[in-house]
């Protein structure tokens, strides 16, 4: 796999984000999404999965779950912190995540999107909305900020996303804004959860 533009940053000090990553829970950084978890059984798609918080808790809760994350250092650091949860753990990126199959009742995009340009984004939201099973869940974080030294982000808004998501079959179910759980004064983050239609069609695809 050729390397993803937007992983710029991530493997030069990955045990130093790994350990900011894991100094906040699941339940603390995600409690949006807490209410719009699917039932169990349940398949969970975790895509840029970092140091494998998210994917080790969802999983911890009974959950089948794939974490999708490109950087090899990420992903040694999250087998080694979760090894002991059931989590496939598979080296993809965004937007065409080769070789991850199949569809996914709850679809996780932590910090990630604001890290796709344009072009990106919509091939990517096609490919998130053919992943997510119909009635699924997409749940999804945008940073907005100056983004860190050295990262390649885009100023990427909640309404564009809704618009997007909203022309590949993902209807917003529950949106909010808030600040930064790390502390930082210039941060601020968007919360967005969509529901696939039951027949997921993307407009212009018929
Ligand atoms: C800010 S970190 C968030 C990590 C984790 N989701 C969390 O919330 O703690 C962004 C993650 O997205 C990953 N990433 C960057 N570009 C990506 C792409 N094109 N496809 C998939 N993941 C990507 C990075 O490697 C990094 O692990």
């Amino acid at each position: 796999m050729t390397r993803p533009r937007g992983v710029a940053g991530y493997g030069e000090d990955a045990e130093g984000l790994a350990r900011r990553y894991e100094g906040v829970a699941f339940e603390e950084v995600h409690g949006e999404l807490l209410p719009w978890l699917p039932d169990l059984p349940g398949r969970v798609l975790d895509i840029g999965s970092g140091s494998g918080r998210d994917a080790a808790a969802l999983a911890a809760r009974g959950y089948e779950v794939v974490a999708v994350e490109p950087v090899p250092a990420l992903r040694r650091i999250a087998r080694r912190l979760h090894g002991d949860t059931a989590v496939t753990w598979v080296d993809a990126a965004l937007p065409a995540l080769t070789g991850v199959r199949g569809t996914f009742d709850l679809v996780l995009l932590s910090a990630v999107w604001m890290h796709l340009d344009e072009r990106e984004r919509v091939e990517g939201m096609r490919r998130v909305a053919e992943l997510t099973a119909p009635g699924g869940i997409v749940a999804m974080s945008l940073r907005h900020g100056p983004p860190p030294a050295g990262r390649r982000m885009f100023a990427v808004s909640a309404a564009e996303t809704v618009g997007l998501a909203g022309r590949c079959g993902l209807a917003v179910v529950h949106r909010a804004e808030g600040p930064d759980l790390l502390g930082r004064a210039d941060v601020r983050w968007s919360a967005l959860v969509f529901r696939a239609r039951h027949r997921t069609t993307v407009e212009g695809k018929g």
